[in-house]
């Protein structure tokens, strides 16, 4: 269908210092946003983290304690819910049982006296492809449909912004990977502003322009999905999205293009303009894909890190690839993410085995990965010995 048919196009959306406390909760902080108007964007986290009660504030369902909220450049902060040119898609769609699809869609244009309500109805059913089950009941459709005739009717209403919370959640694997290229066709063609909360980071990334990945009512990173996966800034987003192998030791020499840093008596290199800090105690990290597994020591080679020797302790061979997990002592395990090039996995469990990458594939974080929870017991000495170690790293960087 042709982007003409819907005319109106998306609104920017910003949010400025926002802010949400519950009695005793502080569920939202500080939360500056901006969305560009037709843009889809994916508001990535853990569940908790705060992302549907984003949602929420910009609904107009629930007023934020602290900052502004901008649509089309406009003030919407203290305007009522059905003042705001927003739509929102929910999990459950909630269609009305006793109506036919088409009065499921045209209901609330009839409801606001639109005169060709039917004619539009059919235009957003024709949009999600089912314009043909127009007639049916919703229980005579498959969970797949129902998602889309609840899209229709959020689009047929034609938001400035329209927002996902979850809403292939209920949906099983395959209907959902379906369902995400046709929401992204479907967002192309009306040109509206998508904003889409999930915490499955593969339909984050697979379906937005943009992508922010949350973490307890705080935004950690923002970028294109190929961004953020390449150059992870913080330990959580290098853990969220994706799986990165971490190390963390000393910076022993940051004198040229690269740093390098001291992991339990190896050299490891990260490029400088992909580290974020270049002195102290730092966490570096690589994506196992970029590993590669040798049987024999390398010779070394300027711009490749090298790790070994190391045991195989475990190699799950799952038909397109081969994921390891690899003991080097004093290191720890380091994961390996194969590609099935040959015939099967390439290293046997128990192997001795030489890990590689190029230090372009590194990155270095601006924080350390949380250390494990421990019993209670420890609770004091682990956070006495992390605030010491915040101290130093303080230091260090007021030094730097
Ligand atoms: N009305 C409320 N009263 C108190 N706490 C709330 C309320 N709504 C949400 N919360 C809390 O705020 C946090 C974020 O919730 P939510 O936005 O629903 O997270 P998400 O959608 O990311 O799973 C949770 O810890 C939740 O318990
Ligand atoms: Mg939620």
């Amino acid at each position: 269908m042709a982007r003409s048919t819907f005319a109106e196009s998306g609104a920017d959306l910003r949010l400025d210092g926002i802010t949400k406390r519950f009695p005793g909760f502080t569920a939202i902080e500080g939360l500056d946003l901006s969305i560009a108007a037709g843009s889809f964007f994916a508001l990535l986290g853990p569940s908790g983290c705060g992302k549907t009660t984003t949602l929420r504030l910009i609904a107009g369902l629930e007023e934020p304690t602290a900052g502004r909220i901008l649509l089309g450049g406009k003030d919407v902060t203290s305007t009522k819910p059905y003042q705001r040119p927003v739509n929102t898609v929910f999990q459950s769609y909630a269609l009305f049982p006793h109506m036919s699809v088409l009065e499921n869609v045209a209901f609330g244009l009839k409801r606001r006296g639109f005169k060709d309500a039917t004619a539009k109805a059919h235009e957003a059913l024709r949009l999600v492809e089912l314009d043909h089950v127009a007639q049916r009941r919703p229980a005579q459709l498959s969970g797949g449909q129902q998602q889309r005739v609840a899209l229709a009717r959020a689009v047929v209403n034609r938001p400035a912004l329209l927002l996902l919370d979850e809403p292939l959640g209920a949906l099983d694997l395959k209907l959902r990977r379906q369902m995400q290229l046709e929401l992204k066709t479907i967002q192309g063609e009306v040109g509206l502003t998508f904003l889409h909360v999930t915490h499955d980071q593969e339909e984050a990334m697979t379906m937005a322009d943009t992508v922010a990945v949350m973490n307890k009512g705080r935004i950690e990173q923002l970028g294109a999905p190929e961004e953020l996966y390449e150059l992870p800034r913080t330990a959580f987003v290098a853990n969220f999205l994706g799986n990165s192998n971490l190390f963390t030791g000393e910076v022993v020499s940051a004198d040229g293009d690269t740093i390098v840093v001291d992991v339990g008596g190896r050299r490891l290199a990260v490029p400088r303009v992909r580290a974020q800090r270049h002195a102290g105690e730092v966490t570096i990290g690589v994506r196992p894909e970029k590993l590669v597994l040798l049987p024999d020591e390398p010779t070394p080679q300027t711009g490749r890190n090298v790790l070994g020797p190391g045991r195989v302790i475990d190699a799950s061979f799952s038909g397109v690839s081969t994921q390891y997990q690899v003991a080097v002592p004093g290191i720890g395990i380091v994961a390996v993410f194969a590609q099935n090039l040959g015939f099967g996995p390439v290293m046997q469990e128990g192997a001795e085995v030489w890990l590689t990458w190029s230090v372009d594939h590194g990155f270095g974080l601006s924080d350390s990965p949380e250390p494990p929870a421990t019993s209670a017991g420890d609770d004091v000495d682990t956070s006495a010995l992390a605030l010491q170690r915040r101290e130093r790293l303080q230091a260090e960087l007021e030094e730097a």
